[in-house]
Formats: structure tokens, sequence, C-alpha cells
């Protein structure tokens, strides 16, 4: 699935550097989970329960519907411009999850409505459906849920995946405190080791265990 700051190209990379923190873990928490990239490969690699989570309505609806009902085609109508448009303008008419559906798969990159892949309609059909059909692959054993992440409950045999938005970098919605993120990270790292994705870091709190020099973040 495109998603803005997806994973889907390193997502192995990722869980390679995750396993040696695993010890006696017995949960996988993903708090900024996005398109589910990192999380879905993880709940057929470390063996334990995944749990993935983020704090945009849309896309957890998006998530869920694909997971439960990914291969009905019934219930995924066709997206055109017009009515790309429509649901944009709309959203109260709409349910959560087509919002995400046009929002998301409709829309070039991943952005949220950024604008409609409208060059070729039934290519653009053809190439949603079988995203579709994958996610619905992807995430059997993905638990999902939407929550803000500082309201994640974290217990001494989790590990932790975060992959925050990124400083300086635009494209999500609302602002994101990196301050009051750094401060739960210092705190829940008391816990169990938590591991996070970021371009800048102060390195001399945080330690730094592998950097992807990649035009994909
Ligand atoms: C860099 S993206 C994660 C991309 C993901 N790793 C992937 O491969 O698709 C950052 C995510 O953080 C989410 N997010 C932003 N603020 C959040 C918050 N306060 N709590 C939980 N999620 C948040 C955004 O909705 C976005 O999906």
């Amino acid at each position: 699935m495109r998603y803005l700051g997806g994973k889907w190209k390193i997502r192995k990379w990722v869980v390679d550097k995750i396993k040696p923190f695993l010890f006696n873990s017995s949960r996988y928490i993903e708090p900024f989970c996005g398109s589910c990239a990192v999380a879905s490969l993880a709940s057929r690699e470390l063996g334990i329960p995944v749990y993935a989570s983020d704090n945009n309505r849309y896309l957890i609806a998006l998530l869920k519907a694909f997971k439960e009902f990914g291969d009905c085609d019934e219930m995924w109508p066709q997206i055109t411009r017009d009515r790309f448009i429509h649901i944009r303008e709309n959203k109260e008419l709409y349910d959560d999850y087509i919002i995400g559906w046009a929002g998301f798969s409709y829309s070039f990159g991943g952005r949220f409505f950024h604008s409609h892949r409208f060059n070729d309609q039934n290519d653009i059909d053809r190439r949603v459906k079988n995203n579709r059909i994958k996610m619905h692959k992807e995430l059997r054993h993905v638990n999902i849920s939407l929550m803000d992440y500082d309201e994640v409950e974290i217990k001494k045999t989790d590990v932790v995946y975060c992959d925050p938005p990124y400083k300086n970098k635009s494209g999500y919605s609302g602002e994101f405190n990196h301050a009051k993120f750094n401060e739960w990270v210092r705190v829940k790292s008391n816990i169990c080791p938590i591991l996070v994705s970021e371009y800048e870091f102060n390195l001399d709190e945080f330690i730094c265990i592998g950097e992807k020099k990649n035009r994909f973040q």
C-alpha cells in the first residue's frame, strides 16, 4: 500500500534490526503503524502477537476493512475522479473506510486526498484491487487499533518500534510534538526496548543501531 513515509521497501531491514531486542518479549507494539508495512512482516517473522495502532481514524478504518473483507469486491466501490472529489468534500456522508479507500488508495503517493490518480481509471482500479487483496493477507495476524501513541499500554515484556512523523517533514495532518514524544520514549525505555526511526537524533541520549541512506524512508 502506498503511504506517506511507508516502509515497504525497507521493512525486512527494519524487522531484522528489531530481532536482537526480542529477549523474552511476549508482544510486538507499533504505535505509529501507518500502512502496517513493518507490523505485517513482524507478524510473520517475530513469532509473537503484533499490536499496531495509529491516530488516523480513516487509515485505521481502512486497514480494519482490508483485514476483515478486503477480498469481497462488492464492499469496495470504484472511485472515479468525480466520486473522489465528492467524498473529499462530503466526508460526513461516507463510512470512514470508504473515505480511507478514496483518500489513500486513489491518491498519488498515498497522500491523503492529495490528488486523484485519474490518468487511466481501469489501470488504477486494477492496481488498487490487487493491493487490497494483498493487504487482506498481510494484515491477517495484525491486531489493529485507533489510538494516540501515548495511550498505548507498554509492558515489561514488550518490544516497541516507533516510526513517528519526521522532524521538519510535511505531509501529515496536525502538528506533532517531538519534545513530548522524546520524553515519552525516555520514560517508556525504562520499561522495555523502544526502537525509533528518525532522521535526526541527540546521540547523547539515543543509541544508533542502524542507518539507512536511501531515498525511501
Ligand atoms: C512515518 S508514518 C508511519 C509509516 C509506517 N511505518 C509505514 O510503513 O507505513 C507516521 C504515522 O504516525 C501517525 N501519527 C501521527 N501522530 C500520531 C500520534 N500522536 N499518535 C499515533 N500516531 C500518530 C500518522 O498518522 C502516520 O501514519
